[in-house]
């Protein structure tokens, strides 16, 4: 760290919730990332899963300067082109009609269990407020939403929980059958579970969900904070299932980088969240909407989704050699550029011995590699990282 004494010093005033690496981050542009001693990092995290157009990606500033200098903020009491032009991009292109903005992944899926409940309360009575959700999952940090996560170490601690919430196995399609019943407002899930181990859900898994949801009158939400926006090659991840939801949440890449959330319904179910049901000072933000805008446009009117797909089978198959040529490696999986390494055992080095290579990724407990690349990143870039994984691999025997 190259930081003069009182900036290292400033460090001290920030709460200690990360487990950070030794690293000052300075600026980014596209796949890199430089720290304060000019050393350049290949990103392959894209903030996790934020930046997906890549850091700084022209345009997207572009707009954003635009913007910032028409209008920072104003109250949702009044109504804001970018905010309606971004809720009309995204509705045009998934199955929904309104959309409710906030600024966060955790808060998107707040709206979403508040509308859950108040849809319960209002079409099955008060008592249809349970939300079925699935072992592993993960849906944020506010208190609703480590309730609805099924892994109890984001819950220890802070009980009591909110009453409501029960898990499942992901892909137990007996055990969500069991679970749903009168009391059940909405089933929540990941199409594919990405801080819980890249899994992906089963279509027709998928498809028991859906019925369950159609036969009892709850709602099925997808949480795509993570996997939509293009990150499995198409604009929603639930485009690639046989799977219409009832509810999406949106975060994470909707702005590249700006923080916005969305959750987005059919009108029939957002009309239950009237005025004065749910609100956010920021949600909508008009910078943060106009960045919004032009990812939607570039996702939908270049041909990156295709991008997306063909380099997330380039990584899919160098991945898949690396497992063939080291034992440790159990398993590879994921969908477009959302990728994971699962190792048999633990290595806790891992994730440093890459970032003194210069590789940002993601490490989950030393045996959960997970990587979320940039859509712009090229394929000497992945054999760049794939060279690392077999010289971390050489150096171990
Ligand atoms: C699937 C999913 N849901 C919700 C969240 C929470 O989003 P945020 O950190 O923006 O609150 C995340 C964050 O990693 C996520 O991956």
């Amino acid at each position: 760290m190259n930081q003069a004494p009182n900036t290292r010093k400033a460090f001290e005033y920030l709460a200690e919730t990360y487990a950070r690496f030794p690293v000052v981050v300075e600026k980014a542009q596209g796949v890199y990332v430089w720290d304060d001693n000019g050393k350049r990092y290949t990103d392959f995290t894209s903030g996790i899963a934020v930046c997906s157009l890549g850091h700084c990606n022209p345009s997207i500033v572009e707009a954003v300067k635009r913007q910032a200098d028409k209008l920072f903020h104003i109250s949702n009491l009044y109504w804001t082109v970018p905010q309606a032009e971004l809720a009309r991009l995204i509705c045009e292109n998934s199955f929904g009609e309104q959309v409710f903005f906030c600024n966060s992944g955790a808060e998107a899926v707040e709206a979403a269990i508040k509308l859950a409940r108040k849809f319960g309360h209002e079409t099955r009575g008060p008592d249809c407020y349970e939300i079925v959700c699935l072992e592993g999952s993960f849906h944020g940090r506010t208190l609703a939403a480590i309730t609805a996560t099924g892994q109890p170490v984001y819950q220890r601690g802070f009980e009591p929980l909110p009453d409501g919430f029960t898990h499942v196995p992901p892909n137990n399609s007996r055990a969500l059958e069991l679970a749903v019943g009168r009391r059940t407002a909405a089933i929540l899930m990941e199409p594919i579970l990405g801080e819980g181990g890249v899994r992906i859900l089963e279509n027709g898994f998928l498809k028991t969900a859906r019925q369950i949801a159609r036969d009892t009158g709850a709602l099925l939400i997808f949480d795509e904070i993570q996997v939509g926006m293009g990150r499995t090659g198409s604009l929603f991840a639930y485009q690639q299932t046989d799977v219409e939801p009832d509810v999406i949440c949106l975060a994470k890449a909707l702005a590249n980088g700006l923080p916005v959330g969305a959750m987005v319904a059919k009108k029939q179910v957002m009309r239950h969240l009237g005025p004065g049901t749910h609100a956010s000072t920021f949600g909508g933000n008009p910078i943060a909407c106009a960045a919004g805008i032009e990812v939607i446009k570039t996702l939908t009117d270049t041909d990156i989704l295709e991008r997306v797909k063909k380099i997330g089978t380039y990584l899919t198959n160098r991945l898949q050699e690396l497992a063939k040529d080291w034992p440790d490696i159990l398993e590879t999986r994921g969908r477009g550029l959302i990728q994971a390494v699962e190792f048999r055992r633990p290595f806790p080095e891992l994730a440093s011995y890459l970032l003194e290579r210069g590789f940002l990724v993601l490490v989950a407990h030393g045996r959960l590699l997970r990587l979320l690349p940039p859509f712009v990143i090229e394929n000497e870039h992945i054999d760049q990282l794939v060279a690392a994984l077999y010289d971390f691999k050489r150096q171990l025997s």
